[in-house]
């Protein structure tokens, strides 16, 4: 856990719940049935209709394993045009389809494998908190060893729970105040001194690179003291990032996007290993930070843990690749859900205006800016990034609803079905400001959270504090999905730089 005291609304995937029937409009549900146990609809096994289309894979499956599986859990039909969406890369939006025809649980034959979807709050809890016990992470493991190596976001069992420990401390909430002003500020007024330029000459702006461009400086920064300086230039090592967050495992050039970056940062470590020793610097303090480089690398080579290099290497990694994307993602879709909401964008413009007063954020600020929070607490809501999680069975278990899973039974859970499950919210596809934020749950839940949250408050908070935006009109904004969900074909705005009125400056 971190030791934190950021007081926002505890943050977890899952609503809590309620003691007795809500009357907000807004409430949240399990999608399960109360009682008794579901009697699955015995699903019906299309006929072939083509060699090439994928129903023969799906139909070829169930009739193999159909007489066996004593589950209870249907199995959905993948139709070619859901397969030519997979292929298009936005996987959860046939996932989607399939839960309003088969329910919050079904089972999808995609090859050899097949997966158990989950799009039920109850069931996705119980996943992931008997992490360890009952599931691994699997799958997801498996396929993004290549970049993590033994990094954390991906170890198992006893290294994972050793190295989680290392790192979370260094997260602290001092660490947090001086990133927030250092780091955060910085970098988001060097985005809209970029921006300002594009507005002074009319130019439309691809926001979503532009984010993506912050949030790599700002990791950087954060974590290694590295500046990628992403907003003003491109490097090999920027490219290196990027092709990073478009390609597949055991592709040429994810190789050698990997070589270039665990190169850099294995200099970096080597860099700061002799200034801490040079220095004999040993933390004395939980909260200790260093004044010169305050980054998470400095922190943990003067906690004097026992770790190799390449351990350390592939654990700056880990929070490189997942503090990186995941945080882009999110300041576009607020943005984007706040150019298409004015109600919503003058709230968050005034709240801004009345709490900074013209000034940068502090950490102390940025708990006030509590409407600012609940439009990115919300547009995490119907943007989740990652869109699905995966799990993998390691015993025979039985889900919330008498589901049965076999030992070696991959899970998907797709939190993007459950955040836009009829069955779980209230107008569910309505931008609503006052919702939950999926930061996932159980031991392996998301350990930058705070960090995320104060960055997109931060970044949000100097951009509407000093310009205007607005979508360029015609745009086709689709979805698509790498680690996170992305725009197909960038978020185009055209901007204007505020003038400072001080209309609040005597509230
Ligand atoms: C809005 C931005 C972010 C979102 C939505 C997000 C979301 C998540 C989620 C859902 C997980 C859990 C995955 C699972 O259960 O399988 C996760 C894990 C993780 N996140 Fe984040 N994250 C964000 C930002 C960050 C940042 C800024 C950092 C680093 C400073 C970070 C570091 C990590 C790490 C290291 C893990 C793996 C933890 C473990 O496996 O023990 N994340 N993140």
């Amino acid at each position: 856990m971190l030791s934190s005291s950021f007081s926002l609304t505890p943050l977890s995937l899952f609503p809590k719940p309620k003691l007795k029937p809500p009357t907000s409009p807004h409430f949240i549900k399990s999608s399960l049935p109360q009682s008794p146990p579901p009697d699955p609809k015995p699903t019906e096994i299309p006929k072939f209709k083509s060699w090439v289309s994928p129903n023969w894979l799906t139909s070829l499956s169930q009739t193999l394993n159909f007489n066996q599986d004593d589950s209870g859990i249907p199995i959905a039909s993948a139709q070619l045009e859901d397969v030519s969406e997979l292929l298009g890369g936005a996987l959860f939006l046939p996932l989607f389809k399939w839960m309003n025809s088969y329910g919050p649980v079904y089972r999808l034959a995609a090859g050899p494998r097949n997966f158990v979807v989950v799009s039920d709050p109850t069931i996705a809890k119980h996943v992931l908190r008997n992490y360890g016990t009952k599931y691994a992470k699997g799958l997801v493991a498996e396929v993004s060893e290549f970049l993590f190596g033994s990094g954390f976001a991906i170890a198992e069992g006893s290294l994972w729970t050793a190295r989680r420990r290392a790192v979370v401390p260094s997260l602290h909430k001092k660490y947090l105040s001086v990133i927030v002003e250092r780091v955060f500020c910085k970098c988001s007024e060097r985005m809209v001194e970029k921006l300002k330029a594009n507005a002074a000459n009319g130019s439309a702006v691809n926001m979503e690179a532009v984010f993506s461009q912050l949030t790599l400086d700002v990791i950087g920064l954060s974590v290694f003291n590295y500046n990628f300086d992403a907003l003003k230039t491109d490097s090999p090592v920027i490219d290196a990032v990027k092709a990073l967050c478009k390609i597949i495992p055991r592709q040429i050039k994810a190789e050698k996007a990997v070589e270039v970056i665990r190169e850099t940062v294995e200099e970096l470590i080597a860099q700061c290993k002799a200034i801490v020793e040079a220095e004999g610097e040993k933390i004395d303090d939980e909260e200790y930070v260093n004044d010169a480089d305050p980054s998470i690398l400095r922190f943990l080579l003067a906690s004097r843990e026992e770790v190799s290099s390449i351990q350390l290497r592939d654990d700056l990694l880990s929070m490189l690749v997942a503090g990186h994307e995941t945080t882009g993602s999110v300041l576009t879709w607020t943005a984007y859900l706040l150019s298409k909401d004015p109600s919503s964008l003058s709230k968050a413009k005034e709240e801004v205006d009345k709490v900074l007063q013209g000034r940068l954020p502090s950490y102390e600020d940025t708990k006030e800016l509590k409407y600012l929070t609940r439009c990115i607490v919300e547009s995490l809501r119907l943007y989740p990034h990652p869109p699905v999680l995966l799990r993998r069975a390691q015993v025979a278990d039985i889900l919330p609803g008498n589901y049965k899973v076999n030992p070696g039974q991959d899970i998907m859970i797709s939190v993007y079905n459950i955040h836009h499950s009829s069955q779980v919210w209230e107008r569910a596809e309505e931008f609503i400001p006052e919702r939950f934020i999926p930061f996932s749950g159980g031991p392996r839940k998301c350990v930058g959270d705070q960090f995320a949250l104060l960055e997109a408050i931060v970044a949000l908070a100097i951009l509407l504090q000093n310009m205007d935006f607005e979508l360029v009109p015609d745009q086709d904004i689709t979805m698509t999905t790498g680690a996170t969900i992305h725009t197909t074909n960038g978020l185009y705005m055209r901007l204007k730089e505020r003038t400072k009125e001080p209309e609040f400056a005597t509230l």
